[in-house]
């Protein structure tokens, strides 16, 4: 069993590369944004709190975040937790130090991916998602299919987020370097951080996590 942290700002590959991991590896992806938006989908109270402030591109409480994470650990994993987007402030990797250890639990590696910020607007203005299964896409790199269908799913059901914007998108790397980057130093200290090139290929990136992984 493996647990790690996919850390890095928008657009750095993460959810690329946890799902990988979860194909391979018998992984839980456990991204905090993806369960945000599932509460919008689903119209509950809290998914209707947090629409405004993502749509924004600024951090939810660290309250409400922990608690989504508090639930989906307690279902457990055979092949590991992949943390992505979670902790983003100081608050929630302590806390995230704090539910491991309840469950006897401990963090293998945080990987940082590193990718400058021009590429970083390239990305993520020219992302889409399915809809039906996630599966990433991008304009220019990984176009959606020409004849409408996904190609992991054959769904068309081809979705871009409404915080996909270059305004939203100077929100959330600002968010991140005032309140995410900090992470970076506290699990150097601890001896956790591993850093990679996020800027390399889909495909190296994810032989340089398989690396770090020990395969
Ligand atoms: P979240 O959903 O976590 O978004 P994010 O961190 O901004 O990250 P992204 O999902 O945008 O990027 P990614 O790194 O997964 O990149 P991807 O693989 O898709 O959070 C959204 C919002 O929710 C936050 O702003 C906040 O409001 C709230 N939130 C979430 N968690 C929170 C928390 N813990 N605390 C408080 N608030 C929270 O790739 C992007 C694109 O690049 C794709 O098109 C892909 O095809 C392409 N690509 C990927 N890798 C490569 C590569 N190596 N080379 C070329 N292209 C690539």
């Amino acid at each position: 069993m493996t647990n790690i942290i996919l850390m890095g700002p928008p657009g750095a590959g993460k959810g690329t590369q946890a799902r990988h991991l979860v194909e391979t590896r018998n992984m839980v992806q456990l991204s905090t944004g993806d369960m945000l938006r599932e509460a919008q989908a689903s119209g509950t109270e809290m998914g209707k709190k947090v629409a405004a402030i993502m749509a924004e591109g600024k951090l939810v409480t660290d309250e409400i975040v922990i608690g989504l994470i508090r639930e989906k650990l307690q279902e457990g994993s055979e092949g590991g937790f992949i943390f992505d987007g979670f902790p983003r402030t100081l608050p929630q990797a302590d806390a995230l130090e704090k539910l491991l250890s309840e469950m006897g639990l401990k963090l293998d590696a945080v990987i940082e991916m590193q990718v400058d910020d021009e590429a970083l607007v390239a990305r993520i203005t020219g992302r889409s998602t399915c809809g039906d299964c996630g599966e990433v896409y991008h304009d220019a790199t990984k176009p959606w299919p020409a004849d409408g269908k996904c190609a992991n799913c054959g769904g068309g059901n081809q979705k871009r987020r409404p915080d996909d914007n270059e305004d939203s998108l100077k929100t959330r790397l600002m968010e991140y370097y005032k309140k995410t980057s900090p992470l970076i130093g506290y699990y150097w200290a601890k001896d956790n951080l591993q850093r990679l090139d996020g800027l390399a290929s889909i495909d190296e990136v994810r032989k340089s996590i398989a690396w770090i992984l020990g395969e």
